[in-house]
């Protein structure tokens, strides 16, 4: 059944809020329904269309780190037309790119001038709970906010974006964004390739129209996550680059809203990863496909050196199983390679990265449970209370006067999320930490190549309930957690912690 006939026939438009009093016609309608899933809305995957890949990739411009960030609507090129978009600085889709050391300073002055508030959430970064981009701590239009921090952390990818409650995937589907890398001793001692040889790469799904980025999610949209149709890298709808024969660093985010990535190389080559979300691994794992969900961040070396100068080949997403109803379903390309030249690479491989200590799980002093399955949505629960059809965590909706849960500080917790009767993958992200992941069980059962060192975001795919391990340490306030499917998090999947 399509969702205009199943509307039609329900009597509800989209946004009509479905209560208890009326779910049991609901259900009774519903019954013919392919489907059970979100009590008869479908939810389908977005197909992307790839574009020719003759536009080359660019960088954001560096920022220097101590200046304004404006956000604001301006325009950018996109398939080739100047059309509207939202930007931390002019003609531009994503916010300049931070590099800074660790130890350094930071004085950022956010200022405002969109027309509603917003605010920016430094996606992980250990900072102060007031820096760190609570949706309490807001810049209303026209107003600014300053952001004042020291990078007191180890080497790694982390980004920027906009964090105000029910605003934040609006304004990150149409174009704020950063990214904010941070280099260390121990990092450049391992001389990776660096200079041209290191390249950032945001991935991002749009819906690219001549008046815009059309963000305007139907209920259905709300269920499975907002998705595009044209991958956009850097900000360059289907871009490609020159490479040379020899390794190159990726620096990679999934800066989408909802889409999950299968990322693979077209050639079947090798992907060696090295980092993720938190910094290196402590040993390079290779794979030859890995899934990278929104918030998530992969360092990866590929090396081209076995590719005869003139060839093209492409990062691509490959179907996957285990998605839901909206994920995985095609494989596209996302940007493509063109060996143009050869050189003499003196690099290898290191075979130890970083030192990572194991969290020894005994320490653990309590293990707190969420139920991310979003249950009574999905498997008739009486909604005896007139609950709505939303993406909750343990039954609840985002509310800032509430805290979920109180963590000592300097303690470490085991924080359990189950979405073992789930239907929909939730990248789950916690503020002002980095965590390890245990375990995973049900779905793909195991940890993926990038799930050891240290994460600030783990994906919960339906079925799968991961275990992780956090030290909360000495950085006290109240934070948020949330699913970082940003229509899930609007939605009001995101809880607090108080940590004293
Ligand atoms: Cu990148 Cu609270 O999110
Ligand atoms: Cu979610």
């Amino acid at each position: 059944m399509q969702r205009r006939n199943f509307l039609k026939i329900s009597g509800l438009s989209a946004g009509t809020v479905v209560t208890g009093g009326s779910l049991a016609g609901f259900l009774v309608s519903c019954s013919g329904c392919k489907k059970e899933h979100h009590m008869g809305l479908m939810t389908e995957p977005v197909m992307v269309t790839e574009g020719d890949f003759s536009t080359l990739l660019s960088f954001p411009a560096q920022a220097g780190l101590n200046q304004t960030l404006t956000a604001q609507a301006t325009t950018a090129n996109l398939k080739g037309t100047t059309i509207p978009v939202l930007g931390y600085q002019p003609n531009s889709l994503l916010g300049p790119t931070f590099k800074v050391n660790k130890g350094d300073a930071v004085n950022i002055l956010l200022q405002n001038n969109l027309s509603e508030h917003t605010n920016i959430h430094w996606h992980g970064l250990k900072i102060p709970a007031l820096m760190d981009g609570h949706p309490d701590q807001l810049a209303d239009a026209g107003s600014n906010f300053r952001y004042q921090f020291t990078v007191n952390q180890r080497a790694g990818l982390s980004w920027y974006h906009p964090h105000p409650h029910e605003k934040t995937g609006k304004q990150v589907f149409q174009g704020l964004a950063g990214l904010f890398i941070i280099n260390d001793a121990e990092e450049s001692a391992l001389n990776l390739p660096s200079g041209q040889y290191e390249i950032p790469l945001v991935i991002q799904d749009k819906r690219i129209t001549n008046s815009g980025i059309t963000y305007n999610p139907s209920m259905e949209e709300v269920m499975a996550g907002y998705m595009g149709d044209s991958i956009v890298v850097n900000g360059i709808y289907s871009p490609y680059t020159d490479v040379s024969t020899r390794y190159y660093r990726l620096r990679l985010l999934n800066g989408s809203n909802a889409r999950v990535y299968n990322l693979a190389l077209s050639n079947n080559a090798d992907i060696i990863v090295i980092g993720n979300d938190g910094g290196l691994l402590k040993n390079p794992v290779t794979i030859k496909e890995i899934l990278i969900a929104p918030g998530e961040r992969l360092d990866v070396l590929v090396n081209f050196s076995g590719v005869t100068v003139g060839t093209e080949l492409f990062l691509m997403s490959k179907e996957f199983v285990q998605g839901g109803a909206a994920q995985g379903k095609q494989s596209f390309r996302i940007m493509k390679f063109k060996v143009t030249s050869t050189v003499t690479d003196p690099f290898t491989v290191p075979a130890n990265l970083s030192v990572i200590s194991n969290i020894q799980v005994s320490s653990a002093v309590k293990t707190r449970t969420f139920d991310i399955s979003n249950a009574m949505e999905h498997h008739g629960y009486p909604m005896n209370d007139g609950m709505q059809m939303r993406h909750r965590i343990n039954g609840k909706l985002f509310d800032s006067n509430r805290i979920d849960e109180n963590v000592a500080a300097n303690t470490n917790e085991i924080w359990v999320f189950d979405n073992s009767k789930g239907d929909e993958p939730h990248p789950m992200h916690l503020h002002g930490v980095f965590f390890q992941v245990l375990d995973r069980t049900g779905g793909r059962g195991t940890r993926i190549a990038s799930e050891s060192g240290w994460k600030d975001t783990v994906l919960v795919m339906p079925g799968e309930t991961v275990r992780v391990l956090v030290p909360f340490e000495s950085n006290t306030g109240k934070f948020v957690f949330h699913c970082h499917n940003l229509e899930h998090e609007d939605d009001g999947m995101m809880l607090q912690y108080q940590l004293s």
